[in-house]
């Protein structure tokens, strides 16, 4: 299926659709609501609005339970820490039960035993599907084409078995990571992709209208085999895009 792109006037636009559709597809769910949680900067906005008001208290957050879809291989303190961006603008602000939030541990001395720890926590919530399917997954993307932690040419790209595993990383900060794979990453169900700024805009123009380069552009590796993927971005990262896309429309 075809992705869906929205272009909205600025990042708050681009946030503020994402929230909308985070909390309509948390409402439709029957029974858990299970998302994978993006890392890096671009988040933090669609993270504090999700923390406020009508988004807050419009979402049952006993039924949703929040993964990372990469870590560092740093403490949970650490200003690189994924997990600590998600804290303190989102989890420290909404009612999520403890035992909901779900964080990768990029601290632990051994990153392959944690990538199967986690795997197993995550196939724990999917107990009737052999191929765990997330209700959502947020993704970024780096400027060099990346998403989660899959790098370009990196063997993190290659795994068609685990779901989760550690990777090399690819752009700052050079720390060992954890990553989601495309195997996990392509089995579920909606697959939002929030980028903004023209740091990223020739990039997409790549992504988006170039050719197929997986290899070297990993955020073409997603290709959800159900699911849906969307991608909503603020002018700025549209600004190479050639051709024309629908106006973002909140939904
Ligand atoms: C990470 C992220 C990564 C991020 C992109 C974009 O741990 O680095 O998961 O995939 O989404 O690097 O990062 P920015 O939003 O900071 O540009």
């Amino acid at each position: 299926m075809q992705p869906q792109i929205a272009i909205f006037q600025d990042k708050f636009g681009a946030s503020e659709s994402a929230a909308y559709r985070f909390a309509a597809l948390s409402h439709q769910a029957k029974g858990l609501f299970r998302v994978a949680l993006a890392g890096g900067s671009t988040p933090a906005l669609l993270y504090s609005l999700l923390a406020e008001p009508p988004f807050r208290d419009s979402v049952d957050w006993a039924k949703i339970h929040l993964f990372f879809g990469d870590e560092r291989a740093v403490p949970p303190e650490s200003p690189d820490s994924n997990y600590r961006m998600a804290l303190e603008t989102l989890l420290s602000k909404v009612p999520s039960p403890s035992e909901n939030v779900h964080r990768l541990r990029g601290e632990s001395a051994d990153l392959d035993a944690e990538a199967h720890r986690y795997e197993a926590e995550i196939r724990a919530l999917f107990p009737d599907e052999s191929s765990p399917a997330f209700d959502l997954v947020l993704l970024g993307i780096g400027a060099d084409g990346h998403c989660a932690s899959l790098f370009p040419r990196k063997a993190s790209l290659e795994e068609r078995t685990r779901l989760v595993i550690p990777a090399e990383p690819g752009l700052k900060p050079f720390v060992p990571r954890l990553t989601f794979t495309y195997p996990l990453i392509n089995n579920a169900k909606q697959i939002l992709f929030l980028a903004s700024g023209a740091d990223k805009a020739e990039t997409l123009a790549r992504i988006l209208e170039g050719e197929s380069r997986p290899l070297d552009l990993p955020a073409q590796g997603v290709s959800p085999l159900k699911g849906r993927t969307t991608w909503l971005l603020d002018g700025a990262a549209a600004g190479s895009l050639r051709r024309v896309y629908s106006p973002g429309a909140t939904v």
